[in-house]
């Protein structure tokens, strides 16, 4: 959602804020602003859209100070305006928040019983005015910022800076990350490691309800009780929190070419010695006592639990119910013993997942996360935690992080298939020997990017497209669609194969393109079947499938891509790789704004 970054630093700060806020920009980008303090005197600048229109902006009217604090906006209260644009200001106060105040309502009637007036249609206000409020009161600027942070439900990461204060920043956490960062004389707050990386590779993240008081050379957090904490200080790796393109056009584009790679590196963290059993971080798990897997995730993340739906079912014999997390959470459902909730997501910060996962607290036997970020608040408030390896993601579609948790939810199935003796060793050691060739076939089938280039152009002259999978292949056709529409905003629909002639086959004309992903597998001829009956209504039929594929059922269709053959089990993650090119060079091909695509933000950490 919003970023938000703060520095009390050594030199002009304004630069330094506008760079960091780059790094955060995939976090939101409706509007961007910072505020300084200069000779005591506590200004700011803001300006709608991208955050090179602030950049544009600084150049005309600059602002002083060596202190300051930034955001990127992720517009949920207010449309983007200049007026609702942060930093918000009340009279000596300033402040960037990321998150929702959910009782800002009932906050805004107290304010404005007491004669104060809002500028703004946001949450945040509230807490600005507040402050305010309590200063002219007589509060000290620590303590009213405190007594505000006492007022306020929800989730927010929020950083106060005070006009006639140049070495003071109050920071605070509750369900939304933040980062202090150390500097030499220097302290920072960001809403990731990455933001401060050209910074610091310094790190203290604050923990639930903390909040911090920071100056150039201190740094005092205390925790939700108001007691002092001592929270760790973590030194990060560099390579970490690097953000360039690599000589791509686009971070997705590098995203995908990053594939083979980085799953290689996942494949080799969870292989034993051998290379013929996979190994589980401590504590493990005891498959063998599991009667039940709950799974649960967002958007793509989802997709890949749906994906593992169909492993741990089929090859290791556990039932498995999926859900997104936003409508598991309020659906109270029961967890019964011997039952293990497994969260999956990128990020590791989304809210609807964390709630789920905090809902599972105490329920199921065991609470497991896969995620990107290992210190994110999920991986933190997991009995195990999975890493994917996947590195920085930075494009909004999401699309390495999802095949490297494809990759790790394959291998934690064939452990439990083989724990459970639903595959014997050889079975498994069989699976895993194909698994590490992934890496190669993967490379394989990027080089087929210039025919899905060409078939994206006759692609996104289509207003709506149907994807079509059976099986395994029906969750990608779904990510396929998602993939499609989040960057090319071309409508797209998936369907089970088989589910098409019970009510969307309506929606099959001459001008409707359909995404056939097939691989010549044992549903393959049924598959061919739905086919078939797409393009009797003059359907057109995108056929992804193997050579053998394209032999027995090529004939009539608009198109054909032929993918190397791989182990059945593996076609999910391999034909990733055409339904994330199509989509990436349908969106080239429509011009629009692939990796800050309008309306959408990386890190979804509000409800
Ligand atoms: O960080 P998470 O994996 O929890 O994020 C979940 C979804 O918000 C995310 O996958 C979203 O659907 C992507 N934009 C898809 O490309």
């Amino acid at each position: 959602m919003c970023g938000i970054v703060g520095i009390l630093g050594g030199h002009e700060v304004a630069p330094i804020l506008v760079e960091a806020l780059k790094r955060l920009e995939y976090r939101g980008y409706d509007s961007a602003g910072i505020a300084t303090v200069h000779d005591g005197v506590l200004e700011r600048r803001r300006a709608v859209g991208k955050l090179v229109n602030l950049s544009d902006l600084l150049v005309h009217d600059p602002l002083q100070g060596k202190s300051g604090i930034g955001h990127t906006r992720w517009a949920t209260h207010g449309a983007p305006s200049i007026d609702n644009a942060h930093p918000h200001r009340a009279g000596p106060v300033s402040v960037v928040h990321n998150g929702i105040i959910e009782n800002f309502r009932e906050l805004r009637e107290e304010l404005a019983a007491a004669g104060i007036q809002f500028v703004t249609e946001t949450d945040t206000e509230t807490v600005a005015l507040l402050t305010q409020l309590y200063i002219e009161k007589g509060a000290q600027p620590v303590e009213a910022a405190r007594k505000t942070l006492s007022r306020l439900d929800g989730a927010f990461a929020l950083a106060f800076l005070f006009e006639g204060e140049e070495d003071l920043i109050v920071a605070a956490r509750k369900g939304s990350p933040l980062a202090i960062g150390h500097g030499d004389g220097e302290m920072f707050v960001g809403s990731d490691a990455i933001a401060l990386g050209p910074l610091t590779d310094r790190i203290t993240y604050l923990e639930e309800g903390d909040s911090a008081v920071l100056t150039r050379t201190s740094l005092e957090i205390r925790n939700e009780a108001g007691e002092i904490a001592n929270r760790e200080m973590q030194t990060i790796r560099l390579d970490q929190t690097r953000v360039d393109k690599g000589g791509h056009k686009h971070f997705m584009a590098k995203e995908i070419a990053e594939q083979p790679t980085v799953i290689g590196e996942a494949i080799r963290h969870y292989l034993d010695n051998t290379g013929a059993s996979v190994v589980l971080p401590d504590p493990g798990l005891d498959f063998t006592q599991i009667d039940r897997l709950t799974m649960v995730a967002c958007g793509t993340a989802y997709y890949a639990c749906f994906t593992a739906k169909y492993w741990f079912e089929q090859l290791a014999g556990i039932p498995v119910e999926v859900d997104v997390a936003s409508e598991f959470r309020y659906r109270e459902p029961p967890i019964s013993k011997g039952t293990v909730a497994l969260f999956v997501s990128q990020s590791g910060e989304t809210a609807d997942t964390l709630a789920a996962l905090r809902y599972c607290e105490g329920k199921a036997d065991k609470i497991v996360s896969v995620v990107n970020v290992p210190e994110s608040s999920i991986a933190r408030e997991s009995d195990l935690v999975l890493p994917i390896l996947a590195g920085t993601e930075i494009g909004v579609a999401s699309t390495k992080a999802f095949t490297c948790q494809l990759t790790v939810l394959l291998m934690i199935a064939l452990k439990a298939a083989a724990e459970r003796g639903t595959m014997t060793a050889q079975e498994v050691a069989d699976k895993l020997s194909a698994l590490r060739m992934l890496p190669g076939v993967m490379n394989a089938a990027l080089e087929r990017e210039s025919t899905l280039q060409a078939v994206s152009h006759n692609l996104s002259e289509a207003r709506d497209i149907l994807f079509l999978g059976r099986g395994v292949m029906y969750p990608l056709a779904l990510e396929g669609a998602l993939k499609l529409k989040e960057i090319s905003y071309i409508h797209a629909e998936a369907y089970a194969s088989g589910e098409l002639k019970h009510g969307p086959i309506a929606l099959v004309d001459e001008h409707v393109p359909v995404v056939v992903l097939a691989p010549r597998d044992s549903l393959f001829d049924k598959t061919i079947s739905n086919m078939q009956e797409v393009m009797a209504r003059n359907g057109k039929v995108l056929l992804i499938t193997d050579a053998e594929g394209a032999s027995q059922g090529g004939d009539g269709v608009w198109d054909t891509v032929v993918m190397p053959v791989v182990d059945p089990v593996l076609s999910p993650i391999l034909y990733s790789i055409p339904a994330q090119l199509l989509a990436y060079h349908t969106a080239v091909a429509k011009g629009t704004d692939v990796d800050q695509p309008r309306n959408l933000a990386k890190s979804v950490t509000v409800e």
